[in-house]
């Protein structure tokens, strides 16, 4: 060809990746591999292959771990963790250090390597996903370096099993690994199936670094091989990334272990461009959003809402911009969209969007005849409720609807079951930082997307799981508070007396739902005694309607979220301070129902709602130190409805230290007192009533924990439920969870002091809010 033909033609010519340095590591280990466990490589066992999905070839082969392999590793992680977590915070610093140095020594191997084992284009996993992976490490060597000065009282959850999916297998590694081993458990890992490569040359590294034996082990394997990790007797900690349905049977699979978890699921982000948005910029941004990395991206922008009067031009001119997209080999420096994982993830994305009633429209651009290629798509005209706009599809296909207001944006926008992330475009920055916290997201970036780093909050709200990754919120999810955690012994009830005559008058104390006393449904009450069988009155029990009728009323009292910390520290103060007038009175209802002087409790509830009137202004939020022209606002949103069965044993108390932290931080509550001794709960509507705070903020539903736990947790619009109940529910309450993924906070049978300094501050808040991250690019 000659210079003045390529000048016409201004095609691409190839730009390859070289892959020698892949095919020769491989080789080394003769396109075979084990586990890596207890520092070193097993004998590989029964085998499957891991292919390139850009051309069908296989790459090598991989173990499937088996139960007992799953065995030897935490065995390994068990015998290590002690001494790591005892290595001072510098040394495992140190080490981590380490790690980010040598992911950069070896940056060209890993992005090819990862490349070749999952399809996605060179230049995405050389300057995103390594360049991340490397972040990461060093980010997290500074907070192993600053955790014991900053986070005294913590300590690591111990061995940590973690399982992630195949789109950033390094960077998925990275997130879990850099925070675990910085906070000193030891770890576990799984990789996913199709795209084990990454994290056995990690593992290799992790030798050169002289992270000791143990510390880090690698069981490579299928869904089978994650399931007998997350069944482990020995893991204390799961971290799981993937999809939504895997994540729920892993909530249903730790029920009532101990287990910690965390869990980031799936989305169906919204992608919002308003009427005044840059529109080039905007279109930019969706090649970002959805094209990348094949749109396999758990926050793709996947759901397009552009306002009425700008869709045409805007479809339009994206259409345009599809057809320029390059497809092909993924090692090629000059390719947009590289191949899917596998062909069936193909398949899937073949078959959802083949199902598709929409007008759909496939980029007109060559697509390589070999390989797990589909076409940068947009489909429009779809409804709402279509499976699509509902469904995640993860892979390069955009659905697309338009809205006229921004409130109708919004409705939109949250018109989902998942809540990841989401995109604001427009020029108008009031709008923007309007928009942003209405959004149900645990992510939003302004005029930007796909914005990732580790100083920065990432994770979901709703079916998108719960948990942070990155940041010291991410950290936390690694640490436990170190607590006395002895058993919590059952507090039954005064039995009736044997000569029980029952008075005449009806005395029975009501449930208090929407601002107002009701009457149970059921129309059951039971009568309570004194523990010298004094009749104290009666207590309605609560059923499932009456939990139905309270979450209602606390949604519908949502509104109480946007009240300044000002005005909700203010009615807090009220509380305590009318609380106090008939301190005398509630001192004397819990010594007739415990039969221990009530004074100290009481006190101790004032001071609380103090405390927490106090905290109400002052959970700040953080300015993230991101590396971009912007910020990312890390803000203290509120969870939304939390339900609680309260403690036992502390009947005032251990209310008010439940409702403090929840109304504090702007959330509702569904509150079921005491089950031994409710009526010092049902005393306190009164003080509710005269204290300014708005209908339906707290609702109290007195009767049995354990009849209703259940429809609390299998409830879809209670957002978080804790239990403090003396009667041990946190099996049944995490596994009926599973049905929304609401956020469980349950005491495993343990018990907390209180009266003490466990019983408030910090833990609460955090089980109070989660965190928004929202980011604001600078500039022109
Ligand atoms: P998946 O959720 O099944 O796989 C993720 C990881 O979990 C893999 O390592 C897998 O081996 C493991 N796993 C599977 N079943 C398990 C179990 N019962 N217990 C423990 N671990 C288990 O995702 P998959 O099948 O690869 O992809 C299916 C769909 O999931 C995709 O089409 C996509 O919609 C979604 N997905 C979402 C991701 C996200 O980041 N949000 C990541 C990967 C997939």
């Amino acid at each position: 060809m000659t210079i003045k033909e390529i000048f016409d033609r201004m095609d691409y010519g190839p730009a390859p990746e070289g892959n020698a340095e892949v095919k020769a590591w491989l080789a080394k280990h003769g396109q075979t591999f084990g586990h890596f466990i207890d520092g070193g490589f097993t004998k590989p066992a029964a085998t499957f292959a891991t292919k390139n999905p850009a051309n069908g070839t296989d790459l090598a082969q991989i173990t499937q771990g088996t139960a007992q392999d799953i065995d030897a590793a935490v065995a390994a992680a068990r015998r290590a963790q002690p001494k790591w977590a005892r290595l001072p915070a510098h040394a495992r610093a140190k080490y981590l250090y380490a790690l980010a140095r040598l992911i950069q020594k070896h940056a060209r191997l890993l992005a090819v390597l990862e490349t070749m084992d999952n399809g996605k284009p060179i230049r995405e996993s050389r300057d995103i996903d390594v360049p991340l992976v490397a972040r990461h490490f060093y980010y997290h060597a500074g907070l192993a370096q600053l955790m014991d000065s900053e986070l005294p009282g913590h300590a690591p959850h111990g061995v940590c099993g973690a399982v992630i999916p195949w789109n950033f297998p390094l960077l998925m590694l990275a997130w879990k690994v850099a925070p675990a081993l910085a906070a000193g458990n030891t770890v576990v890992l799984k990789p996913a199936e199709y795209t084990p490569l990454t994290a056995l040359l990690f593992a290799e590294i992790t030798r050169e670094a002289g992270l000791p034996k143990g510390v880090l082990n690698i069981v490579t394997g299928d869904g089978d091989t994650g399931a007998a990790l997350v069944a482990h007797p020995g893991v204390d900690k799961i971290a799981f990334t993937g999809s939504t349905a895997v994540g729920k049977a892993i909530r249903r699979a730790t029920a009532g272990t101990g287990k910690a978890l965390t869990l980031e699921l799936g989305g169906k982000s919204p992608y919002i461009v308003f009427d005044d948005a840059d529109i080039d910029s905007a279109i930019e941004g969706l090649v970002d959003a959805i094209w990348f990395n094949q749109g396999q991206v758990c926050c793709a922008g996947s759901r397009l809402l552009v306002q009425e009067g700008i869709a045409p031009r805007f479809h339009e001119k994206l259409k345009r911009r599809m057809d320029g997209l390059r497809l092909g080999d993924p090692l090629d420096k000059c390719i947009d969209v590289g191949a899917v994982v596998d062909p069936i993830q193909l398949a899937t994305i073949t078959d959802m969007v083949n199902g598709s009633d929409g007008d759909i429209y496939h980029a007109d651009t060559p697509i390589p005849a070999q390989g797990c290629f589909y076409p940068p798509t947009l489909i429009t005209g779809l409804g709402t409720a279509s499976r699509l706009m509902q469904e995640e599809i993860f892979g390069p296909v955009l659905v697309s609807m338009t809205f006229r207001t921004p409130a109708e944006a919004v409705d939109l926008a949250n018109n989902t079951r998942y809540g990841l992330a989401a995109s604001v475009w427009t020029e108008n920055v009031n709008l923007a930082l309007d928009i942003a916290p209405k959004i149900k997201a645990g992510v939003v970036w302004v005029n930007a997307t796909n914005l990732f780093d580790a100083a920065a909050g990432f994770g979901g709200v709703r079916e998108s799981g719960f948990g942070r990754e990155g940041g010291w919120e991410g950290l936390m999810a690694y640490l436990k508070p170190v607590r006395s955690a002895k058993p919590l012994k059952p507090v039954a009830a005064i039995p009736e007396p044997r000569d029980f005559d029952p008075p005449t008058l009806d005395r029975t104390a009501k449930l208090f739902i929407g601002g107002k006393q009701a009457r149970p449904d059921g129309g059951y009450s039971r009568p309570v005694f004194s523990p010298k069988g004094k009749h104290l009155g009666h207590v309605g029990l609560g059923n499932r309607k009456d939990i139905r009728n309270a979450v209602e009323a606390a949604h519908a009292a949502k509104g109480w979220g946007k009240a300044t910390g000002h005005n909700r520290a203010q009615i807090l103060y009220y509380i305590a301070e009318n609380l106090s007038a008939r301190a005398t009175e509630f001192a004397a209802r819990i010594r007739d129902l415990t039969g221990r002087d009530g004074t100290a409790e009481v006190d101790a509830s004032i001071a609380r709602l103090f405390t927490y009137a106090a905290w109400s202004d002052k959970y700040d939020g953080q300015a993230k130190s991101v590396p971009i022209r912007g910020v990312a606002l890390a803000m203290n949103e509120p969870v939304g409805v939390i339900a609680a069965l309260c403690p036992d044993e502390a009947p005032l108390l251990g209310l008010i230290s439940t409702m403090a932290p929840a109304i504090a931080m702007g959330n509702t509550c569904v509150l079921v007192p005491s089950d031994p001794f409710p009526l010092a709960a049902t005393d306190l509507y009164q003080v509710l009533e005269t204290s300014d705070l708005p209908a339906g903020v707290v609702n109290i539903v007195t009767g049995s924990h354990a009849e209703l736990a259940k429809p609390l947790a299998g409830h879809m619009d209670v957002e978080a439920l804790w239990s403090f109940s003396s009667t041990d529910l946190s099996a049944l309450i995490e596994s009926e969870s599973a049905a929304n993924l609401k956020r469980t906070w349950v005491n495993n049978g343990r018990a907390r002091d209180w009266m003490g300094a466990e019983g408030e501050g910090r833990e609460f808040l955090r089980h109070a809010t989660a965190i928004k991250t929202i980011w604001v690019p600078y500039g022109e």
